[in-house]
């Protein structure tokens, strides 16, 4: 059996609570650090008092004791759902110390995210860099990416909507969803990221109730249009997808995003291939029954 994963949960907000609640039903993951702001008042209570379940002998412990508790507890991975300036700050503690990250939190600047790539490099540490968390949104992006890449001279704009209190607007899916839009359009396979600007796309941001997130895309031609909308309508999506990045980023060195995760580009070279093959079959047979045509 392998072995099991040791994992430090850095931010108990709402994302943080729900995916401390998923990693505690599993055998092949566990919490052995919780961490908060400094000055908490979550400090020193155990993990299962702030998520309203039995206590769990995690005891939460403010960002502060960071270094101190690594050397103490061994995790092998961080998952991180706060704030950007505490994620940088955080993450020169933990690749100092050889712990590999799975960053959830939004809003970096482009700065904030070279810092991150650097302390990857420095440390040979392994991040999972994942604004965009959720399998399902993942497809989306692949699916925009390929919309535009067809769709020639369509008018594309972003609708994101979340609940009335997040703090970046707008979101960093919705920038990532413009990128994909402007690299499906440039039909160029070398571009790189940062020579994309996402706000030649126009987004749009809706605030408002409990939102959890939303992202629309619309591609508008002259006759017709193409919509493609992503949902997520608990929490508990989040957690999934920090479970599988978690996974794939323990024992990993280098910088990485969820496309990494899900193995994308492996995705798709297998639809091209099965295409390919059906048509040769087909081709070749034009008397073979449809049900014989292996896929
Ligand atoms: N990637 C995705 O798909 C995805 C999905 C959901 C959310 N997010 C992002 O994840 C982040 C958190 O979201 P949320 O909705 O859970 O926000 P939230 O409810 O405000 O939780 C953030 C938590 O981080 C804690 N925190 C602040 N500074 C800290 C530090 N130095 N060390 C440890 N903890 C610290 C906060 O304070 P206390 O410790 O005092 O409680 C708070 O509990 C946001 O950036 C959000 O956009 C991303």
């Amino acid at each position: 059996m392998a072995d099991i994963i040791r994992l430090c949960l850095i931010g108990l907000g709402r994302t943080g609570k729900e995916v401390a609640k998923v990693l505690l039903k599993r055998k092949d993951m566990d919490i052995v650090m919780a961490v908060c702001s400094s000055g908490s008042d979550k400090i020193g209570k155990d993990l299962g008092q702030i998520i309203d379940s039995r206590d769990t002998g995690i005891i939460i412990d403010s960002c502060d004791a960071l270094d101190e508790n690594i050397l103490k507890y061994k995790p092998d991975v961080a998952i991180d759902f706060s704030d950007p300036n505490a994620t940088v700050r955080n993450a020169e503690i933990l690749g100092k110390r050889k712990v590999n990250m799975v960053i959830g939190t939004t809003g970096f600047t482009e700065f904030q995210i070279k810092k991150l790539m650097n302390i990857s490099k420095i440390h040979k540490i392994g991040i999972v860099y994942a604004p965009n968390i959720t399998l399902g949104v993942n497809v989306l992006m692949v699916l925009t990416n390929l919309a535009a890449s067809i769709l020639e001279g369509y008018d594309c704009t972003i609708i994101e909507s979340h609940f009335k209190n997040k703090k970046d607007s707008p979101s960093g899916t919705a920038k990532k969803i413009a990128k994909e839009v402007l690299k499906g359009m440039s039909g160029n396979t070398d571009i790189a990221a940062h020579d994309l600007d996402y706000s030649d796309v126009p987004i749009r941001s809706v605030r408002a109730g409990g939102i959890i997130g939303k992202h629309h895309v619309i591609m508008a031609g002259e006759y017709d249009k193409v919509e493609i909308v992503h949902e997520s309508f608990t929490r508990t999506a989040f957690a999934v997808g920090a479970i599988k990045a978690v996974s794939f980023i323990n024992k990993k060195v280098g910088f990485f995003e969820m496309s990494d995760v899900l193995d994308l580009r492996r995705v798709m070279t297998r639809y091209l291939e099965r295409e390919a093959n059906y048509k040769k079959q087909r081709f070749f047979n034009p008397e073979m029954q449809e049900s014989e045509i292996s896929v």
